[in-house]
């Protein structure tokens, strides 16, 4: 017997068909060659093998053609169908089998031929499915994609939030957050909470302070705020509306400038007590309280010695030589060392009086000393230097810094020089000193200046009348020249008082350093900008 079976399997070879595994949800079987008839002598087995969980759902095709005899149960051709411990057939005959539910994750499907008849076969399809997971709600502000009317095994939902809000769980936000239903019916894990978003307290401002737009003072998405500066004294920068609104990723934002915060700088050149025409000095005398609240006094061992002027709100700027151990022309080259140390003097702000206490003035140290360059003390060239004070002053009508400069004046330009320097009577005077004198054309002032051997240098700005009379002098150095910008209204500085021969002789001029040429040295030291 098992010789003659094997022979005959020599003669007629049974069709490879037992190597088929079916691990998908969905499929197709059939027996070889269908719709033609199928091979004699074959044993087919067919497996599809599931992940547990999933149930297995069997379609046949009405087209059913499997050998068959009229009194026994498919004695010759049959399908036979094990699920788990179930068993579904044997099956022959032409009358499909339709649909089986078999409620099994693997199915083995066995289709057996004998070596003789002419039967089609069989064509079947087969979905798995596994047990639905509870209806889902989506959570408030959130939505759940994809949406279907129920969810079984293996179905994966992504919930999201609302454009502003974030899905929140365990205590971690993030974009979105993924759940599958499970085998036993069950989500992996709960529905997370949507939390709107929140830009926290906004960050503060220097010189400048935040309101809310709502009553409650919210800072969640869309909430809005409106940044001020410090008024009258600080201004917005760059000049925009300070609104900031929530946005949905929870960050501060602006129109103009996005999530950058505006600066709030000092109000420069603008006093509240201004020159009024009437009140010009034409003589030079006294100034008037408040009229120059940049002036700084430099001063050391109990007396003013230089003057200033403030720039941004922890500058001064003054003359070189001002810091120097030594004042005098005449002086060798000074080593670095010979710059005298910044806690050896005070820089008094709102000044007035000059040897009586003013209520107004501010005492303060210098907290660094940079002398321009190309300073050259024996010629007096760009002879200005910045003195960097360890606190900020503090910003009021007798404390206000000088704006920058910002194109070169024609000759005859009336400014303004101030200072406590001395007066021709070689006596200090009571208060602050105050003239008002023309810019001196810059080639009379060399010649001027070539009769006694003194080089008048671009980088240098003469100013007086011809005849003399008013004039900067000894303890004026490095206080202000300025001008009023007729354009903007404001008061800018032009030079620093520098040197002269004596003090207002005829033919003689004031000698300042430019600023306007040493401001791209200013502001890349101090980083002030207005
Ligand atoms: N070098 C002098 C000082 O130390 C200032 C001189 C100004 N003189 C003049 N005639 N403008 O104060």
């Amino acid at each position: 017997m098992c010789v003659r079976f094997s022979a005959l399997s020599i003669v007629f070879p049974a069709v490879e068909c037992s190597d088929n595994l079916f691990a998908q949800r969905n499929g197709v079987i059939h027996s070889p060659d269908f719709p033609n008839s199928y091979p004699k002598s074959s044993d087919c087995l067919y497996r599809i093998e599931l992940e547990e969980g999933f149930f297995i759902t069997l379609q046949f095709e009405d087209s059913f053609d499997i050998e068959d005899h009229p009194e026994v149960t498919c004695p010759y051709d049959y399908i036979k169908i094990t699920a788990g411990v179930k068993e579904f057939g044997p099956f022959c005959g032409e009358r499909s089998p339709g649909r089986i539910e078999t409620r099994s994750n693997i199915i083995h499907i066995l289709f057996h031929s004998d070596n003789s008849g002419e039967n089609r076969g069989w064509k079947l399809s087969y979905t798995a499915i596994g047990d639905p997971c509870p209806l889902l709600e989506p959570p408030p502000n959130g939505r759940i994609d994809p949406s279907q009317a129920t969810y079984t095994f293996k179905d994966q939902v992504v919930i999201t939030c609302n454009t502003g809000y974030n899905v929140l769980k365990d205590g971690v936000e993030s974009e979105s957050f993924q759940v599958e239903c499970m085998k036993d019916g069950m989500w992996s894990n709960k529905v997370p909470v949507c939390q709107i978003a929140d830009c926290k307290a906004p960050p503060r401002l220097e010189h400048g302070f935040a309101t809310f737009s709502s009553p409650d003072n919210l800072t969640t998405f869309q909430s809005g705020i409106q940044y001020s500066c410090q008024q009258p004294f600080y201004q917005m920068m760059p000049n925009v509306s300070g609104t900031y609104t929530c946005n949905a990723k929870g960050f501060w934002q602006s129109p103009e400038l996005g999530r950058r915060l505006p600066t709030c700088q000092p109000v420069c050149g603008k006093p509240r007590f201004s020159r009024s025409l009437l009140a010009r000095i034409s003589r030079g005398g006294h100034a008037q309280r408040g009229m120059s609240p940049w002036i700084a006094m430099l001063h050391r061992n109990g007396r003013p010695f230089c003057g200033g002027s403030l720039i941004g709100n922890r500058w001064i700027v003054t003359a070189a030589h001002c810091l120097h151990e030594e004042l005098e022309l005449e002086d060798p080259v000074p080593r670095s060392s010979s710059i005298i140390s910044p806690s050896s003097f005070t820089i008094i702000l709102g000044k007035h009086r000059t040897q009586r206490r003013d209520d107004t003035e501010q005492h303060m140290q210098a907290g660094a000393i940079f002398v321009h360059p190309s300073y050259k003390p024996a010629t007096f060239e760009h002879d200005i230097a910045l003195v960097a004070l360890s606190e900020e002053a503090r910003l009021n009508d007798y404390v206000m810094p000088i704006c920058f400069p910002d194109s070169v004046l024609p000759k005859d330009t009336m400014v303004i020089v101030s200072g406590w320097g001395k007066q021709f009577l070689k006596r200090l005077p009571e208060a602050l000193m105050e003239i008002e004198i023309p810019l001196t054309d810059h080639a009379l002032c060399k010649e001027a200046y070539a009769k006694l051997q003194k080089v008048i240098t671009d980088d240098m700005i003469c100013a007086g009348e011809k005849q003399g009379g008013k004039d900067a002098c000894s303890g004026d150095s490095g206080g202000p020249m300025v001008t009023l910008n007729n354009r903007t209204g404001e008061w800018q500085l032009i030079g620093t008082v520098s040197w002269g021969d004596g003090c207002g002789l005829n033919d003689r001029y004031g000698v300042y350093s430019n600023v306007l040429l040493a401001l791209p040295w200013i502001k890349e030291v101090t980083g002030v900008d207005y």
